[in-house]
């Protein structure tokens, strides 16, 4: 199986910076230096860093309850790989750069250089951004709608493999007797022209070790699953169980074979908040301290972000309104989050604490041996090919899962004691893409 680690300096359940054993002060260098060293010591196939462009402010109309109930700080995504790269030898290296908020030139770049000074180990989750907080940082008052922000992503998508495209593997030839570097013919313009971006080209960076940087797409919605299936190799996905996840995986893997590609060349990872202690009945009880920790506000400003509507404007103690048609935000996973909550009756203080619990990922709650077996059951049932191992709090969470769960899946055989491979695609066993399959028709 592969596994990715959601890097946090404060785990992801909203009750985790408060448990007795955090250290919510922390988020320094030295600290993502010491958690990449043993993500790599653990073998996990990557680090991977979230992003969202700005200060949620939807909640209650401001900055107050995002500010005061949680951690919100964010560190730059390629800023902190790049200094992680500089510091590990072998894992992988993914970050969050959105398509509605930047430019396909300034991508290309920023990933192309990465994956060069790190030998061929960089990833990039390519995300449409949800927010209007998002769109205010960038010259707009609103966010695009969903359809229009994923049409641009998948011009954005194109642009950028145009550009790993634009050098030959075997341009750069120095021939210090010939006084000649690179070869220009092996070089050419991109000279795209589409309704999003104009972009001449070519790259100014030679093409990547990995030909192209990994592509990780993360979301639920239909016209994320369509874009996927044609362009993602890595799926970070949201199943809350393993029978949703086993419909989602054949799902997408039938609409990847449809898109004309081979369904392996697409690894689906689900996901998963482990809760490990020594026996099932103290992570259980782990699980409901740390639950009793989750303020409602907390919860409910968090999904108001990522909705793109505010929860704020309804009774905290009333009933949880079917507001679905109005989610402009992620779509995808808030129809089935609010289905759920109206179908069990919560008020919206309950719904904001479930939410906060795990943000709707399935949550592996057990001893180590426990959470071993939910693991391989769902990569045995075709429901997953690896997980993104979101640890509740940090860095008791990660310890827990590095120290008592990975030599549990490495002595069944489940996962790998050592690198086999120098690059994140060599871990992820996924093809290098040549040149002229990138070529426009
Ligand atoms: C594991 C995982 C990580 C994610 N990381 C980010 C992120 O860093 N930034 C972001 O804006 N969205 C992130 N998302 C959310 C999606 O990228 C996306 O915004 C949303 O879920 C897609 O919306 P849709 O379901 O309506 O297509 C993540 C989702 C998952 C499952």
């Amino acid at each position: 199986m592969h596994l990715a680690l959601f890097v946090t300096a404060d785990g992801v359940h909203h009750g985790g910076w408060r448990h007795p054993s955090a250290d919510p002060g922390r988020g320094d260098f030295a600290f993502f230096r010491d958690l990449g060293l043993r993500a790599e010591a653990a073998r996990f196939d990557l680090l991977f860093v979230a992003d969202k462009l700005a200060v949620d402010d939807i909640y209650g109309g401001d900055i107050a309850s995002t500010i005061r109930f949680r951690p919100s700080r964010g560190t730059e995504p390629l800023t902190l790989l790049s200094a992680l790269a500089a510091v590990t030898e072998r894992i992988g290296l993914g970050g969050t750069l959105s398509t509605s908020y930047s430019e396909p030139y300034h991508a290309a770049r920023l990933f192309a250089s990465l994956d060069h000074i790190s030998n061929g180990r960089a990833a990039w989750n390519a995300v449409t951004s949800v927010s209007d907080a998002e769109a205010r940082n960038f010259g707009r008052d609103e966010h695009f709608a969903h359809d229009v922000r994923y049409a641009r992503a998948d011009e954005f998508m194109h642009v950028v493999g145009r550009l790993w495209d634009s050098w030959d593997e075997d341009a750069v030839r120095p021939d210090k007797a010939a006084g000649t570097f690179a070869d220009p013919a092996k070089v050419r313009y991109v000279d795209h022209a589409g309704e999003w971006f104009r972009v001449r080209g070519p790259l100014s960076v030679p093409r990547p070790p990995q030909g192209h940087p990994i592509l990780i797409q993360a979301g639920a919605s239909g016209v994320f699953l369509d874009l996927a299936a044609r362009r993602a190799e890595v799926v970070f996905a949201v199943y809350p169980d393993i029978d949703r996840a086993r419909a989602g995986y054949a799902e997408l893997k039938a609409k990847v074979a449809a898109a004309g590609r081979p369904a392996d060349a697409v690894r689906i990872l689900p996901g998963m908040v482990p809760i490990v202690a020594d026996t099932d009945t103290e992570a259980h009880a782990l699980l409901a301290q740390l639950d009793g920790l989750v303020t409602a506000e907390s919860g409910l400003s968090f999904m108001s972000g990522s909705m793109n509507y505010d929860l704020g404007q309804h009774p905290i103690d009333g009933p949880v309104p079917d507001i679905r048609s109005s989610i402009r935000g992620s779509k995808g996973r808030f129809d089935y989050v609010i289905g759920k909550a109206i179908a069990e009756g919560w008020t919206l203080a309950e719904l904001g604490r479930w939410y906060g619990s795990s943000l709707s990922f399935a949550k592996f709650v057990g001893s180590p041996e426990t959470v071993a077996d939910m693991m391989e059951a769902w990569i045995t049932s075709d429901a997953a090919d690896g997980f993104v191992v979101m640890p509740a709090s940090m860095p008791d969470g990660f310890d827990r899962f590095a120290d008592q769960v990975v030599p549990i899946l490495q002595a069944r055989g489940l996962f790998r004691r050592q690198y086999e491979a120098d690059t994140l695609r060599g871990h992820l066993g996924l093809e290098t893409p040549l040149r002229q399959q990138h070529q426009p028709a």
